[in-house]
């Protein structure tokens, strides 16, 4: 049984977010969406918010369940039994984040191994914050996330 956590804020989940959960989950027995609290980014929907969202956008995985985390990456994977962890890689300037990440992750925990999955070109330039900002200025977002997200994007800048 080989179970993998997915790690991130997803504030919101976006396609480039699904493409890789849906791309690790053929690679292993179980992923788990690993939705971290991230106070510090003062993300724009609520903890309960993120895992819904990522929850709908993800139900029709079978292998795929979501969970909140606060606290280190490595101490969640342990509780979790999970001895992977998968991530999206975009455009090179994730490189240098993301290999300070598995460096320190790795010096954390030896045993939690880190595996990248590359993002498609049409993803590769794809963010959150991107998302936000093209919905805070009501912008079309069809391609860029599920229609679940689209709703609540909606519902919110129109507050
Ligand atoms: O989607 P994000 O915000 O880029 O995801 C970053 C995330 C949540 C994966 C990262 O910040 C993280 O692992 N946070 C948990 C705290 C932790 O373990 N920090 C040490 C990492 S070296």
């Amino acid at each position: 049984m080989i179970r993998a956590l997915t790690p991130g804020t997803f504030d919101p989940i976006t396609e480039g977010h699904l493409d890789v959960i849906s791309r690790a989950a053929q690679l292993v027995d179980e992923i788990i969406v690993a939705v971290a609290v991230s106070d510090k980014k003062k993300p724009l929907f609520s903890l309960e918010e993120r895992c819904e969202l990522v929850r709908q956008a993800t139900a029709h995985l079978p292998n795929v369940r979501v969970e909140p985390f606060d606290g280190l990456l490595v101490d969640f994977a342990r509780k979790m039994d999970a001895e992977i962890l998968i991530k999206g890689l975009r455009a090179i300037t994730d490189f240098e984040y993301e290999f300070q990440m598995t460096a320190l992750n790795y010096q954390l925990d030896p045993g939690l191994e880190t595996i990248f999955i590359m993002s498609p070109p049409q993803y590769m330039y794809l963010s959150s914050s991107i998302v936000r900002e093209i919905a805070s200025m009501h912008g079309e977002l069809e391609p860029f996330v599920p229609a679940c997200v689209r709703e609540a994007l909606e519902k919110k800048f129109a507050e």
